[in-house]
């Protein structure tokens, strides 16, 4: 059965892209086009976008609508592509006034506003275009309120009797909580519809908002779908979670293949397969040559390719990376930046051990790939991961992670068992440095043992995470919504 899906989110790759939600926002509609879904994706047009070779085509009856949000007044114009390599409709909210910033996200007063103006556009796009989606696919936050507005200013309209609400938790961590002077600039009436709990405290969650009204609400791996019903890792929304009951469900992402393949890999010189690893070896040697790092092609080295937040368990590598890299034979390449007492350890390291550590501070697509494909050891010691990506293109790219066991993590890289020769990576329980210390070790002996090591590789690139899988599941739950 072939769909009419509105998929709205903040960020698609390759457009716009800060981390993995975007990976999954510019797969998944891809997907459902190619199963002869109608899928039209909805993002803003962030000024950071370059629209060369894009082409983006304005769509007549969505031209310059005003849009009211409380006192507030704008304009937004609708831009129609397709996504790059595809023949996914992707619709751009241009609205300078929100968007045209120096990043996708801000901490600006008015940001509440932007996030609004995209909801709004979306929603009143539908209507000029006549577009009666059957499913609308939030995501995170910055889509939270879709549902809740379908429910109130956009209720009288006909054209979305049919439409089922879905909200695809991506991070709990970002909720998009603001003052509750802000309800005003929804539009409508719409407080008796919000939390009273929030309310009381003078506030509005946008994110609980799309759990308490969406028709369903998912998130992207069975085991985040657990932690997040707990207080532990809930990030204070347990209890509106439980409240949804079989509501919620959890789906592994998908890798897109096309983008993360060592075999086909545009930014490898040197490619190579499960049949034939000696591309990988090229590729180590030539990252160390052009990194400076005067190592033989043998020394195991550590990779890490990440937004560099509390999330990301860097703290747990404080006192055990350095010495690790003090005390055994290894090495290390980083790139990621965000927070800065992170950049400064990373930094710091680098200044500390400057034949075997590589950190480039920023955001760099090419240096991510490279990493993945010269790096041995993968380092994603998460203190929580919704899911996760890197982990799943480190299997494919025989790069063995080192991972903790939370949420999708635990979900898609199993401990390697030296009585089986299973197992695609190391796994550890606690949050805490000995357990760390404990990881770091084994990958670095294990790697000794070449010959099991190899196997665990191969175990890692056998691993099958596409989204020809996953997407099936995001179908099955929108034709049981529906059904
Ligand atoms: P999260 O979404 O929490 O950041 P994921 O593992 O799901 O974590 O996805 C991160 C995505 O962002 C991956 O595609 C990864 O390669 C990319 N990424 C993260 N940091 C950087 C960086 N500094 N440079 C390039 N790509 C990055
Ligand atoms: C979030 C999560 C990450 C997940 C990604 C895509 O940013 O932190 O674990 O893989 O979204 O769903």
């Amino acid at each position: 059965m072939s769909l009419r899906i509105c998929f709205i989110a903040s960020e698609v790759a390759p457009l716009a892209k800060t981390g993995g939600l975007a990976d999954v926002a510019g797969a998944l509609p891809r997907y459902l086009h190619d199963r002869g879904h109608d899928v039209r994706v909805f993002m803003p047009l962030y000024s950071s976008i370059s629209l060369g070779a894009l082409d983006p085509q304005p769509v007549p009856n969505v031209q310059n609508v005003e849009l009211k949000l409380g006192p507030h007044r704008y304009s937004f114009s609708l831009l129609a592509a397709t996504l790059p390599g595809s023949q996914t409709p992707v619709m751009l909210v241009h609205c300078p006034a929100a968007f045209d910033r120096a990043t996708l996200y801000t901490n600006a007063p008015d940001e509440h506003l932007r996030f609004l103006v995209l909801q709004r556009a979306v929603l009143e796009s539908c209507q000029r275009l006549a577009f009666a989606p059957q499913i609308v696919h939030c995501n995170d936050w910055h889509t939270g309120l879709v549902p809740l507005l379908l429910k109130s200013l956009y209720a009288w309209d006909r054209l979305f009797d049919e439409a089922r609400t879905v909200m695809s938790i991506h991070n709990i961590g970002y909720q998009g909580v603001f003052g509750a002077g802000t309800v005003y600039d929804t539009g409508g009436e719409i407080r008796h519809l919000l939390s009273p709990e929030d309310l009381s405290r003078g506030q509005i969650n946008w994110l609980r908002e799309g759990l308490r009204h969406a028709h369903r609400v998912s998130t992207v791996s069975p085991t985040y779908a657990q932690e997040i019903r707990s207080p532990i890792g809930s990030h204070g929304l347990d209890t509106t979670l439980r409240a949804r009951g079989d509501d919620v469900v959890g789906i592994l992402n998908g890798v897109d293949y096309g983008e993360w393949n060592p075999a086909t890999d545009r930014y490898l010189k040197h490619r190579y397969s499960p049949q034939d690893l000696s591309g990988k070896v090229a590729t180590k040697r030539s990252f160390l040559d052009w990194l400076n790092l005067p190592l033989p092609v043998t020394t195991p080295m550590f990779g890490i390719v990440s937004r560099m937040t509390a999330q990301k368990g860097f703290d747990l590598l404080f006192d055990t990376l350095p010495e690790i890299l003090a005390g055994r034979d290894c090495c290390l390449t980083a790139v990621g930046n965000g927070e800065r007492r992170y950049e400064e350890f990373f930094d710091d390291l680098q200044q500390r051990f400057p034949d075997r550590v590589a950190f480039h501070r920023g955001y760099n697509e090419e240096l991510s790939h490279l990493i993945e494909a010269a790096s041995d050891i993968f380092l994603m010691p998460s203190m929580y991961e919704p899911c996760g990506l890197n982990q799943m293109y480190s299997l494919k790219y025989g790069t063995v992670p080192i991972v903790r066991k939370t949420g999708g993590l635990a979900d898609s890289v199993q401990m390697w068992d030296p009585a089986t020769r299973t197992g695609t990576g190391v796994v550890f329980n606690d949050f805490d440095p000995p357990a760390m210390r404990w990881a770091l070790h084994t990958a670095l002996d294990l790697f000794k043992d070449q010959d099991a090591w190899q196997q665990m590789m191969r175990n890692g690139m056998a691993k099958n995470f596409s989204w020809d899988t996953q997407g099936m599941e995001y179908e099955k739950m929108y034709a049981n919504l529906l059904s």
